[in-house]
């Protein structure tokens, strides 16, 4: 299920003396099935981004498609009218008309139930007495019975990995990570098509973090598309099959992993990976590293040892 940002334009505050344009002219396409990451530095733009998605934020100006579906900033029909009324159209505006009327009005509900969003700091949004009701909550309010809702909760908990013992306590007495699976759960169990996370892994220890990957890359294996803001470049590159850089509201460059890292990118001023550091440091040292073939230790371990030979 293909999302399409055509030249979308954010401006939080509009008209105040709190005015601050976060998002200029974004084309983007992502595909859906994929596992994206979104990088960049704070303040980018990339929550911004992630929350146009399911319709939290309205773009100022150009549209989000998710789907057949399509956000704009008013009522679609308006908006066209409002587009052709133009004068002064550029030929950015054109293109933008034609691809909207090309989608229909989007719906809330639908759009939530296509994308499910974990927010940073998910865990400051629990609110229920009880764990299970928490993340039951989601698939109540998309029309399930109440059986089948909990039946939804506990299988999410399950998968990520909160067992029995959890289900009726109250989400305020848990840890911190624990709130945190509770509210990733909550979302899992509306079984989004696309599952967007916003620096999931932010202030977890590296056991954590990596518990918490493993159920992402599952999830994804299983056939959600999943779309990741993060900082963590060793992330990025093991499980990301394309990263989306961003910069002062923009989107500056799209490539893979290994592409990305390979080059030289002081540009963008993002930190390497460590696999990456390691391999620079030997290839300064005269070990043969074709740099632009690595992906794990594994590989780096292979090349030193055909290197050896
Ligand atoms: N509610 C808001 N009102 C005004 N400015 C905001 C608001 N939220 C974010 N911003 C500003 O928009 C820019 C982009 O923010 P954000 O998308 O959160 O960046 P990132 O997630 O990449 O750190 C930042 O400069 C931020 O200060
Ligand atoms: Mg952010």
């Amino acid at each position: 299920m293909p999302i399409e940002f055509k030249s979308v334009d954010f401006t939080y505050s509009p008209h105040s003396p709190f005015e601050y344009e976060a998002l200029k002219d974004i084309n983007l396409v992502i595909d859906g099935h994929g596992f994206s990451a979104i990088v960049g530095h704070t303040g980018s733009g990339k929550s911004t981004l992630v929350q146009m998605i399911n319709g939290l934020l309205l773009p100022s100006f150009g549209a989000v498609a998710v789907d057949e579906e399509v956000i704009v900033p008013e009522k679609k029909k308006k908006y066209e009218r409002r587009l052709i009324k133009d004068k002064s159209a550029s030929i950015r505006t054109k293109v933008l008309l034609e691809f909207i009327q090309t989608k229909q009005e989007y719906e809330l509900k639908s759009i939530r139930k296509k994308v499910g969003i974990v927010f940073q700091f998910p865990e400051y949004q629990l609110f229920e007495e009880t764990v299970e009701k928490d993340v039951a909550f989601g698939p109540l309010n998309f029309g399930f019975s109440k059986e089948e809702a909990m039946n939804k909760a506990h299988i999410a908990l399950e998968k990520v990995g909160l067992d029995k013992s959890y289900f009726l306590r109250s989400p305020f007495e848990l840890s911190g990570g624990e709130r945190r699976r509770v509210a990733i759960a909550g979302i899992i169990a509306t079984e989004p098509d696309i599952l967007i996370l916003d620096e999931p892994t932010a202030g977890l220890d590296p056991q954590g973090a990596k518990a918490m990957m493993d159920l992402f890359l599952s999830i994804y294996q299983k056939g959600t598309g999943i779309i990741m803001v993060t900082h963590d470049m060793d992330i990025v590159l093991r499980y990301a099959q394309e990263v989306i850089v961003m910069k002062e509201g923009r989107i500056v460059e799209r490539s893979t992993p290994i592409e990305l890292f390979g080059q030289d990118n002081e540009d963008f001023s993002l930190e390497i990976p460590m696999l990456y550091q390691v391999a620079k440091k030997m290839i300064m040292a005269g070990y043969p590293i074709d740099i632009r073939s690595l992906k794990s230790e594994d590989d780096l371990a292979k090349m030193i040892a055909k290197g050896r030979k």
